[in-house]
């Protein structure tokens, strides 16, 4: 009697630290999934970006750029665009390498065979957060979502 019980509570002892160890490395793995997965919303993340950052600019257009990226323009203006600048499609969607905006956010225009400064103009840089949620939304397919 006494050797069951105490065989029981060493289980119950091992137990909690497994089943611990189990929920905290599944929970790990679903965030990590989740971020993966999860889809970045046009209108929701990308278009205050660019509302924010972009529009006090490239207002109707006929500004230096070409392009309008109001919130109501930005899709338009961007997405299968091609550049003023360079042989790249203003945002390619797919493929954030090969879409110009990114090289312009990033500082790398020239070596993708464009011209001109680092959006934007005069000012600080996006934040890698920022500049990552526009290249997953590219990746994603550039979507109107
Ligand atoms: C202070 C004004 C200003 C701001 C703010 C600004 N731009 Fe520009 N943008 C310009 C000017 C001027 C040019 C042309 C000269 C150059 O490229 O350096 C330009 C050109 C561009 C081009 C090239 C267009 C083409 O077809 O080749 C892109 C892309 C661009 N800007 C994107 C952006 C983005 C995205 C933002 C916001 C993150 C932004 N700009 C913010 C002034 C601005």
């Amino acid at each position: 009697m006494l050797r069951l019980q105490l065989l029981g509570s060493l289980g119950i002892a091992l137990a909690v630290p497994l089943a611990q160890f189990a929920n905290a490395s599944s929970s790990v793995t679903e965030a990590t999934t989740s971020a993966a997965a999860e889809e970045v919303s046009f209108n929701k993340k990308v278009v205050p970006i660019l509302k924010r950052r972009c529009a006090v600019c490239h207002i109707t257009g006929n500004e230096p750029g070409n392009m309008a990226l109001t919130p109501n323009s930005a899709y338009d203006s961007l997405v299968n665009q091609r550049s003023v600048q360079s042989n790249l499609l203003r945002v390619n969607p797919g493929a954030p390498s090969e879409s110009y905006i990114v090289h312009k956010l990033q500082g790398s225009q020239a070596e993708a065979g464009g011209i001109g400064d680092r959006m934007p103009y005069m000012a600080p840089p996006l934040s890698s957060k920022q500049l990552q949620l526009i290249e997953t939304w590219i990746s994603q397919g550039a979507q109107n979502n």
